[in-house]
């Protein structure tokens, strides 16, 4: 009792003194913050921008959508202007032209990555999608890129190894969405799509595919969709680090972050370490063999050997998220224009016909499949923001002076909706990628940016194409795809790294009669 009256009254005490002192210390910071960003406006030290609150800068702004936000501000400060997050100013690069001439006439100097304690977290600091540029990156990056390429894209072999991996794939997509579809149930299809995109890359990397119903499998993928919410530009914990000192729901989301990272390469480390003891430099089994042949067995090696398992975590990490998020955006677009579909459909029927799956070499036939394609991406841009850069030395992007270590977010989104480039940028059109003869136009299809651009361009963008295209091609060839009339569609999504649909609710029903692959892994 004697205590309660004493707290109860120490309380009172200070309540009178603690508010003052805060507002007070409130109002310092901010009339300090004005001083500095109007003597820097004036000296033109500073890019311009929105002013910037005190502790927490421009955060509270940035609202649902941080690319709908930069556009916006595009349209007051011009095309490249600076935001701060937290305790880091940041520089946000808009609209085609400033874009392109930073990443392409600058690649160099807008190769760099934050230091950010997240990229850190990613495949024990190694990985390579997260790591600053340096000479150790571009050996990484250029392994990488070489053994994608070799299970890819090489020769005709590897090509039509690659497929048949894509088909066998499809096919085994057709069958689990008409088992969910079973008695005209609605299904929700993120979730397969993301086993299928592991499987695939797993396939490629291990040599072997998991099948839908594996359940270790299955745990791991339940929560890697969550990742993309800390890497993606706008995330707040790298910038605002005192954020992981007390209970919040941006501490949660980093808490989700770290241990699915370290579940995900505890699986990578534990395959890597199989193809290790059984390696045989004579036979390459799959991507995990000559990756440990690229890094362990080759003389004066810039990486060690423990770049190996982050290699292999990188590619199967991001063409997994990105790959699914596409597949979903498809779905959803189909249902949503069925007039569209049924085109697409007749236009399969006509062109591979009933009695063979669709492959690569339809691809020209097919060319208002991959315009389907292309305008999913411009429209929706599901990687609003690439992964944020930074600045590696001072540079100059369109007369504005950005120093060394900077920050950089790049917004695709408004590459793909720049009304410069796009006539009705908001409305959703595939002919638009089809010139006068019916065939797809290069020149506007490479208009779009979802892959980036530069240095740190995505190193899997043609592997992504031709997967995106088998996929959609194989899923239409065989299946029609309805909507839950009880759930209203509609685009609305949730933001990270990339922009996923809310729950939508699917059917599927077959069109004649199934055919399959049989998988080669
Ligand atoms: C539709 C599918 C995909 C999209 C939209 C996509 C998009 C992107 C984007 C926007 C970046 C960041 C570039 C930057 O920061 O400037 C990126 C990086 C990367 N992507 Fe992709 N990607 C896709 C599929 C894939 C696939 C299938 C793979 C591998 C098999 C892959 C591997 C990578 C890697 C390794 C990087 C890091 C590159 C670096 O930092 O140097 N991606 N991707």
């Amino acid at each position: 009792m004697a205590f309660e009256l004493k707290s109860s009254s120490i309380i009172r005490e200070w309540s009178g003194q603690v508010h003052p002192a805060l507002v007070a210390s409130f109002v310092f910071l901010f009339c300090l913050e004005a001083c500095l960003w109007v003597r820097n406006l004036r000296l033109k030290r500073r890019l311009p921008g929105p002013f910037a609150w005190p502790v927490v800068g421009n955060a509270m702004q940035l609202g649902q959508m941080p690319h709908i936000t930069f556009a916006k501000l595009a349209k007051k400060y011009g095309s490249v202007y600076q935001i701060r997050l937290g305790c880091s100013d940041v520089v946000v690069l808009n609209g085609d032209r400033a874009i392109r001439e930073a990443l392409i006439q600058h690649s160099t100097e807008f190769a760099g990555r934050p230091k950010f304690v997240s990229f850190q977290m990613v495949s024990g600091g190694r990985s390579l999608t997260f790591t600053n540029y340096s000479k150790q990156w571009k050996a990484h990056r250029k392994v990488a890129q070489s053994t994608l390429r070799a299970f890819s894209s090489a020769n005709s072999q590897t090509k039509t190894a690659f497929e048949q991996h894509v088909l066998a794939e499809a096919s085994e997509l057709v069958q689990v969405f008409l088992h969910h579809s079973t008695d005209g149930r609605y299904f929700y299809p993120a979730y397969e799509l993301t086993v299928a995109a592991a499987n695939l890359m797993c396939a490629l990397c291990f040599g072997r595919r998991y099948g839908h119903s594996d359940e270790e499998f299955r745990t791991m993928l339940e929560r890697i969709d969550k990742f993309g919410e800390t890497v993606g530009a706008g995330s707040l914990v790298d910038v605002m680090p005192w954020l992981q000192s007390f209970p919040n729901p941006v501490r949660n989301v980093y808490e989700t972050f770290k241990s699915l990272n370290e579940e995900f390469f505890t699986f990578v480390k534990d395959k890597v370490a199989q193809h290790r003891d059984s390696f045989n430099p004579e036979a390459t089994r799959d991507m995990s063999d000559a990756i440990i042949r690229g890094i362990e067995h080759e003389q004066d090696s810039l990486l060690t050997k423990e770049f190996v398992e982050a290699t292999v975590a990188d590619l199967i990490g991001a063409g997994q998220d990105t790959m699914s998020t596409a597949m979903q955006w498809i779905i959803l677009l189909l249902v949503k224009y069925p007039d569209m579909q049924a085109k697409l459909h007749r236009l399969i029927d006509d062109k591979v016909g009933r009695d063979r799956l669709p492959s690569v070499e339809d691809r020209s036939s097919l060319a208002l499949v991959d315009a389907f394609i292309f305008e999913t991406m411009r429209f929706i841009s599901f990687v609003p923001l690439t992964i944020p850069h930074s600045t590696t030395s001072d540079v100059t992007v369109e007369g504005l002076y950005i120093p060394k270590d900077t920050v950089v977010f790049i917004n695709q989104w408004s590459v793909n909706h720049d009304p410069l480039k796009w006539k009705d940028p908001h409305v959703f059109d595939p002919t638009r990628f089809l010139d006068e003869n019916g065939a797809l136009d290069r020149d506007t299809s490479g208009n779009v940016m979802i892959f980036s651009t530069g240095k740190r361009r995505c190193i899997g963008s043609q592997v992504a194409k031709v997967q995106v295209f088998l996929f959609t091609a194989v899923l239409l060839h065989q299946c029609t795809f309805e909507g839950d009339p009880s759930v209203p569609l509609t685009l609305d999504c949730s933001y990270g790294l990339a922009l996923k649909p809310l729950q939508f609710g699917v059917r599927t029903k077959l069109r004649g009669k199934l055919l399959g692959t049989g998988s080669p892994a």
